[in-house]
C-alpha cells in the first residue's frame, strides 16, 4: 500500500478513536488527554506485541502503519504548533489578560527559567550528559497545559482573574519556552559561542521581535477583513493564513519567535479583527480553531504515546530514578514561583493576592501536555541531536507528561477535597439554596397546573418536584428570608454578588437584542465579573472600589489626551471618548435596571435592611457614572451631542439587523430579499460609523466661559486661553494641591467642588472659582492643600502660560492679583491668632 493512503488511513482511524474517548473522559472525570495518552501507549504496545503483522489484513496494515508513522521534527513544529498557540490566544479573554499582563509576562518567563535551569541543573549533577542537553529537556517541561486547573477553577467558581492568571500564564510560557528550547537546540550544535549573558540578549530579541512581528502581521490581516465582509469562509481562511504564514515568517525567515509572533498575533486579531469581522462568524471561527486545535492535541499524543510505548520496555531503573529527579525538580521550580515569587508580585501591586489552597492546586494541577510532547517529538526526530541524546530527551520528556497524566491529573479531584475546596462557601450555599427555592416554586406552580389540566391528582405534584438540597436549613420556603442565620455582612455579599450577576446577564440581553456592540457588551461584562471577584474577596468594599475604578481613566485616556493637547493629534482622543462615553451609557441604563431589580427581586428576599444598604449602594454608583457621563458632556459638549444621537442610530441599526436575521430564518424573507436589506444597512452603517469631529473648541469655550476672571472677554481672546488651558478631571477626595510643594500651575475650576484646608479652616470653592495663583504669583510654595470633594473639570494653567496671560491681558490680571490679595490677608490674619 502507498505510504500516503497508510498515512491517511492511520489518521482517519486515529481520529474515530480518539472521538470515542472524548464522552468516557466525561464521564470519568479525567483529562481527555489522559485517556488519549493510555490510548496511545495501549496501541504502541498492542502493534510491538503481535510483532508480524503482515497476515493481519487491514489490522495488520494500521497497527504497521500507526508504529512507522513518522513524521520530521520540522513538520511537527510547523504543523502542529500554529493551532496549538493561535487558539489558545483566540480563546482567552483579552481584556482581563491585558489587566493582569504584567504579572502573567513577568509570572511565565521567570517561572520558565526557573523550571529549566532548576531540571538543567538537577540533572547535570547527577548524569554524564552535558549541561545543554539537561537544559534543553528542562525548557521542554516547562511549558503547562493549563485546561485541568481551569476547568476546576471554573467548577468551583474561583475569582475569573485567578483563571486568567492561570490561561495567561501558560500560553506565554509555551511562547518563552519554545523560545528558550530553540536557543537551546542552536546552542548545542554550535556550543562553542554560546555563553548565558549573549543567550539571554538573545531571548529578549527573539521575544521582542516576535511580539513586534505578530502585531504588524495581524494588522495587516485585519485591515485585510473589511474588504472580505460577507464571507466568512474567507474571513477564516485569512486566520489561517495568518497563523501559519506568522510562525513561518518568524522563525524561518525574520529570526524572531515564531511562538511568540503566532500568540501576538492571536491577541492582536481579538483585539483589531473581531470587531471587524460580519456578524455570527466569530463562533464558527473560533470553533474551527477549536477543532484544528482538537486534532492536532489528538494526533501529538498518540503519537507521542505510541513512541512512549516503543521505549517503555527499555527503561530500567536508572531511567525511573532520573524520571524521579526529574518530577521533584520540576515540582520544586514551580513551588519557588508560586510561594516566593508570586508574593513579590501581589506586594508589587501588579496582581491580586492569591488564596494558599488555589496555589496548591495550580502546583499540582501544573500537567504537561502537547507543546512538551511536540518538542520532545522533534528532538527524537533531530538529526543534529546525537541518538543517545535524543532518546534521553524523549524518554525522559514523554515520561514525564505521563507522569502528570496518570499521577497528578487522577489526584487532583482527591486533592480538593482534601483541600476542603469541593465545599460549597456560605455565601454559595446560601445562594444555591435561594435559587433552588426559587425554582421549587415556579415549578411546583406549573406542574400542578399541568396537573389539573389534565385532572392528575395533587400529591403527583409534590413527588414530581426536584430534591431538597440536605445542608439547606430551611430553603424551602421561597417566602422565608434567606440567610436568616447569615450575619448581616454576608447577606450583604449575596446581595451584591446576585446584582453583579444580574447586570451581567442584562448586558448578555442586550447582545441578544442587538442593541449594543458585541464588543461593548464584553467589556462590560468583564466589568460585572470584576465586581463578582472583588466583592468575593472584599465584600463591600470590593464593590465600592470597583465602583470607583469603572469610571477612572485608563492610561490609553490619558495617552490619548496628552497626543491631542501636545501634538494636535485629535482622532485617537475621539476613540477613547466615544467608548468611553458608551460605556459609561450602558453602565447608567444597566444601574438603573439594577435598582428595579433589587426592589422587585432582592429586597423581599433579603429583607428591608440588606435590600435598603444596597439600594444606597446602587445609587452612589449610579452617581458616579451619571457625574462621569456629564463631565464628557460638558467638556466635549457638542461631541457629546453628536455621540449620543451615534450612539442611538447605531442601537436601532443593529435592531434592524436582527429583525431581518429572525424574518430570514422564518423564512418570511427570501436570501436575495436579505442580501439586498443587508447591503442597504452596511451602507447607512458606514455612514454612521464616521466619526463626528472631535470639537474640543467649543466645549473648552463654554466651560472658559464659567470661570468669573474671563466672563467678560471676547471670542478670540478666550480661543486663545483655550489653547494654553489643559483641561483635567478629578475625582473626589483626589488632593489637587499639597502645601509645601513647589507650583508649577493654578487651576480654574468649570464644575464640581474643591475645598481649601487651611490647618482647621475649610475654604469650599465652586465653579467660576480658581486656585493655586498664590504660588505662583509670589513664588514660594504652596500655602494650602486643596482637594476635590466632588468630580471636578478643572482647567489647568502651567506657570508659563499664566505669566504669559497676566502679561497680555491686565484686566484679568487685576481680578487674580486682587482675590490672591484678598485671601494672602485672610491668611495673614489667620496666622495671627
Ligand atoms: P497656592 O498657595 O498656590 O496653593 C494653595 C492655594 O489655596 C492657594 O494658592 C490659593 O489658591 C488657595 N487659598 C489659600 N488661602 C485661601 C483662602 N483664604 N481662600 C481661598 N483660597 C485660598
Amino acid at each position: 500500500m502507498p505510504e500516503v493512503v497508510l498515512t491517511i488511513l492511520v489518521v482517519a482511524v486515529l481520529l474515530a478513536l480518539v472521538s470515542l474517548v472524548l464522552p468516557l473522559a466525561d464521564r470519568l472525570g479525567l483529562p481527555y488527554t489522559t485517556l488519549l495518552a493510555a490510548l496511545g501507549v495501549g496501541l504502541g504496545t498492542l502493534a510491538i506485541g503481535l510483532g508480524n503483522l503482515s497476515g493481519l489484513g487491514p489490522l495488520g496494515d494500521l497497527l504497521a502503519g500507526v508504529t512507522q508513522f513518522g513524521l520530521s521534527a520540522d513538520a511537527f513544529l510547523y504543523l502542529f504548533l500554529p493551532p496549538l498557540l493561535f487558539t489558545a490566544g483566540l480563546t482567552i479573554d483579552v481584556r482581563l489578560l491585558f489587566d493582569e499582563l504584567a504579572a502573567v509576562l513577568l509570572l511565565a518567563v521567570i517561572a520558565v527559567a526557573v523550571a529549566t535551569a532548576a531540571v538543567g541543573y538537577a540533572l547535570a549533577s547527577v548524569t554524564a550528559v552535558p549541561l545543554v542537553v539537561c537544559l534543553l529537556l528542562g525548557a521542554i517541561i516547562a511549558t503547562t497545559d493549563p485546561a485541568a486547573v481551569i476547568s476546576i477553577f471554573r467548577d468551583l467558581g474561583a475569582p475569573r482573574r485567578l483563571t486568567t492568571l492561570v490561561a495567561g500564564e501558560s500560553l506565554f510560557n509555551d511562547a518563552a519556552a519554545i523560545a528558550i528550547f530553540t536557543l537551546l537546540l542552536t546552542a548545542l550544535t554550535n556550543a562553542e559561542s554560546f555563553s548565558v549573558g549573549t543567550a539571554i540578549v538573545i531571548f529578549a530579541v527573539d521575544f521582542a521581535g516576535g511580539l513586534a512581528v505578530g502585531f504588524a502581521l495581524s494588522y495587516l490581516a485585519c485591515g485585510l477583513l473589511h474588504r472580505l465582509r460577507n464571507t466568512p469562509v474567507a474571513e477564516i481562511s485569512v486566520t489561517v493564513s495568518l497563523a501559519y504564514l506568522t510562525y513561518i515568517l518568524g522563525e524561518a525567515y525574520l529570526g524572531v519567535s515564531g511562538v511568540v509572533a503566532v500568540v501576538a498575533a492571536a491577541l492582536t486579531f481579538v483585539v483589531y479583527g473581531r470587531p471587524r469581522l460580519r456578524a455570527g462568524t466569530w463562533e464558527p471561527l473560533v470553533q474551527i480553531w477549536q477543532q484544528l486545535e482538537f486534532w492536532a492535541n489528538s494526533l501529538i499524543f498518540v503519537l507521542a504515546a505510541i513512541l512512549a510505548a516503543r521505549i517503555i520496555p527499555e527503561i530500567d531503573v536508572a531511567d525511573l530514578s532520573l524520571l524521579l529527579v526529574l518530577v521533584v525538580a520540576a515540582l520544586a521550580a514551580r513551588a519557588l514561583v508560586l510561594y516566593g515569587l508570586l508574593p513579590l508580585l501581589w506586594t508589587a501591586g501588579l496582581t491580586d493576592r492569591m488564596n494558599q489552597r488555589y496555589r496548591a492546586v495550580i502546583l499540582w494541577g501544573g500537567l504537561r501536555g502537547a507543546v512538551t510532547m511536540v518538542l520532545a517529538l522533534s528532538v527524537s526526530q533531530n538529526p543534529i541531536v546525537p541518538l543517545t541524546m535524543q532518546q534521553f530527551v524523549a524518554v525522559l520528556a514523554i515520561g514525564f507528561v505521563l507522569f502528570t497524566l496518570f499521577v497528578n491529573a487522577p489526584s487532583l479531584r482527591p486533592l480538593l477535597r482534601l483541600l476542603r475546596l469541593d465545599r460549597l462557601s456560605p455565601t454559595e450555599i446560601a445562594l444555591r439554596d435561594r435559587a433552588m427555592a426559587l425554582s421549587r416554586a415556579t415549578v411546583r406552580e406549573q406542574i400542578t397546573k399541568t396537573g389539573r389540566d389534565y385532572g392528575f391528582e395533587p400529591e403527583l405534584a409534590d413527588r414530581l418536584l426536584p430534591e431538597e438540597p440536605e445542608d439547606s436549613g430551611k430553603a424551602g420556603d421561597p417566602e422565608a428570608p434567606i440567610g436568616a442565620d447569615l450575619s448581616p455582612d454576608r447577606r450583604l455579599n449575596v446581595g451584591l454578588v446576585t446584582l453583579a450577576n444580574r447586570e451581567r446577564e442584562l448586558y448578555l440581553e442586550h447582545l441578544g437584542s442587538g442593541t449594543i456592540s458585541r464588543d461593548m457588551v464584553a467589556l462590560r461584562v468583564a466589568v460585572a465579573d470584576r465586581i463578582i471577584d472583588r466583592v468575593k474577596a472584599a465584600g463591600i468594599e470590593g464593590y465600592k472600589d470597583s465602583a470607583r475604578q469603572e469610571i477612572g481613566l485608563p492610561r490609553s485616556f490619558r495617552v490619548a489626551l496628552w497626543l491631542h493637547q501636545r501634538l494636535g493629534w485629535a482622532a485617537p482622543l475621539a476613540q477613547r471618548i466615544a467608548d468611553r462615553f458608551e460605556g459609561l451609557l450602558v453602565a447608567e441604563l444597566a444601574i438603573r435596571e439594577l435598582i428595579r431589580f433589587n426592589r422587585r427581586a432582592v429586597w423581599p428576599l433579603l429583607g428591608a435592611e440588606t435590600g435598603e444598604t444596597l439600594d444606597d449602594l446602587i445609587r452612589a454608583r449610579l452617581r458616579i457614572v451619571q457625574d462621569a457621563l456629564a463631565a464628557i458632556e460638558l467638556q466635549f459638549s457638542s461631541f457629546a451631542e453628536a455621540l449620543r444621537s451615534q450612539y442611538l442610530a447605531r442601537a436601532g441599526l443593529r435592531f434592524e439587523d436582527a429583525q431581518y436575521q429572525r424574518m430570514l430564518e422564518e423564512s418570511l424573507i427570501s436570501r436575495e430579499v436579505f442580501n439586498d436589506l443587508q447591503s442597504r444597512l452596511e451602507e447607512r452603517r458606514i455612514a454612521i460609523e464616521r466619526q463626528p469631529p472631535l470639537d474640543l473648541g467649543r466645549g473648552l469655550a463654554e466651560m472658559i466661559r464659567r470661570v468669573k476672571v474671563f466672563e467678560a472677554l471676547d471670542d478670540a481672546v478666550v480661543l486663545h486661553i483655550a489653547r494654553m488651558l489643559t483641561p483635567r478631571l478629578v475625582m473626589p477626595g483626589e488632593r489637587i494641591v499639597k502645601r509645601g510643594d513647589h507650583g508649577s500651575a493654578m487651576y480654574f475650576i468649570a464644575s464640581g467642588e474643591v475645598e481649601v484646608r487651611l490647618g482647621e479652616r475649610r475654604i469650599k470653592l465652586e465653579p467660576g472659582d480658581f486656585f493655586g495663583e498664590m504660588a505662583l504669583l509670589s513664588n514660594k510654595p504652596r500655602n494650602a492643600d486643596v482637594a476635590a470633594l466632588t468630580y471636578c473639570h478643572l482647567l489647568a494653567l502651567d506657570a508659563r502660560d499664566f505669566r504669559r496671560l497676566l502679561r497680555n491681558d491686565a484686566a484679568v490680571r487685576e481680578s487674580i492679583e486682587s482675590i490672591a490679595d484678598a485671601r494672602r490677608q485672610e491668611r495673614d490674619a489667620l496666622d495671627g491668632t
